[in-house]
């Protein structure tokens, strides 16, 4: 078994893998400008994949193979498994576009075709968001997805039918994200790069997984921003919760259901979401 440990900029990162065409990539370290990652290979195929990891850098004018090593088939294959599974969350199932998972009746799946989400498996608070989904979301709603990421909750709105989905994102990649796994998923969302004070409708539901830190800054612009639901994310530990409690009152809102999920690396401490409605 061959490991492949390359660097390229980050901004080329998704196409990169957009070009490999559903072959698996682990990211070993992401920053704004460089990500270094790997890619396994069996023996035999080894040189057919080094070959088209570097025409595809030859393609893109950057990116680069800095190791090339031997490995445990073993090894190999746990770490593989370990990062890219499947994952069902009611009614949801959430695919890696390289793995091959039959979703069971009535399972809605969900295909992700860029890695970035399953570096350590899917975060308790998309979770717990896309738990509330199924009770929140009607087809005739409108849907704003802030903070949208790989644009799985879009992607979610729309598979249970909502009549129209804007997804928003400061950042530029997660937008090239967005638009391809809303592809990926044959699924209309339009995703457009912006920050929240951009936003200039009202929306039925307002999705909203972000930090403490943007909730402080922002949560009167969001509370303007919804006719039926807001729902929320990435609230950590009861602090937090408390602070996001206040501004729920603050604004004359009503929190309407609490759910929280364990920290994966600290079984003590919670993430919390909420589903808030006018009061
Ligand atoms: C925790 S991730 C959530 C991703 C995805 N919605 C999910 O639930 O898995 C938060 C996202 O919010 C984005 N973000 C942070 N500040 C923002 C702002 N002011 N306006 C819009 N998006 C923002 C980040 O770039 C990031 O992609």
């Amino acid at each position: 078994m061959k490991k492949f440990i390359s660097e390229i900029p980050t901004n080329l990162f998704e196409i990169f893998l957009v070009e490999l065409n559903g072959y698996g990539a682990e990211i070993i370290s992401k920053d704004e400008n460089i990500t270094i990652f790997a890619i396994y290979s069996e023996d035999k195929d080894a040189e057919n994949i080094k070959e088209t990891i570097l025409s595809i850098f030859e393609d893109l004018g950057s990116g680069k193979i800095i190791v090339e090593e031997d490995i445990q088939e073993e090894d190999w294959s746990e770490k593989w498994k370990e990062n890219f599974k499947p994952i069902y969350i009611k009614p949801f199932l959430i695919i890696p576009e390289w793995e091959i998972a039959e979703p069971k009746e009535n399972q809605i799946p969900i295909k992700l075709k860029i890695a970035m989400a399953f570096g350590t498996g899917l975060h308790p608070t998309t979770q717990l968001m896309l738990s509330f989904l199924p009770k929140y979301i009607k087809p005739e709603y409108t849907v704003m997805d802030i903070g949208t990421g790989t644009g799985i909750l879009a992607i979610a709105s729309a598979k249970l039918g909502a009549k129209k989905i804007d997804a928003i994102d400061i950042e530029k990649e997660a937008i090239e994200e967005c638009k391809i796994n809303a592809w990926e998923n044959q699924v209309n969302i339009n995703c457009y790069q912006g920050s929240i004070e951009d936003i200039k409708e009202k929306y039925d539901i307002v999705l909203a997984n972000l930090q403490i830190e943007i909730f402080e800054k922002y949560f009167d612009n969001i509370a303007k921003l919804f006719n039926k639901y807001l729902i929320i994310s990435g609230i950590f530990n009861n602090k937090e919760a408390e602070k996001i409690k206040d501004f729920v009152k603050k604004n004359n809102l009503k929190i309407i259901e609490e759910k929280k999920a364990e920290d994966l690396s600290n079984k003590e401490d919670f993430w919390y979401a909420f589903a808030i409605r006018n009061s």
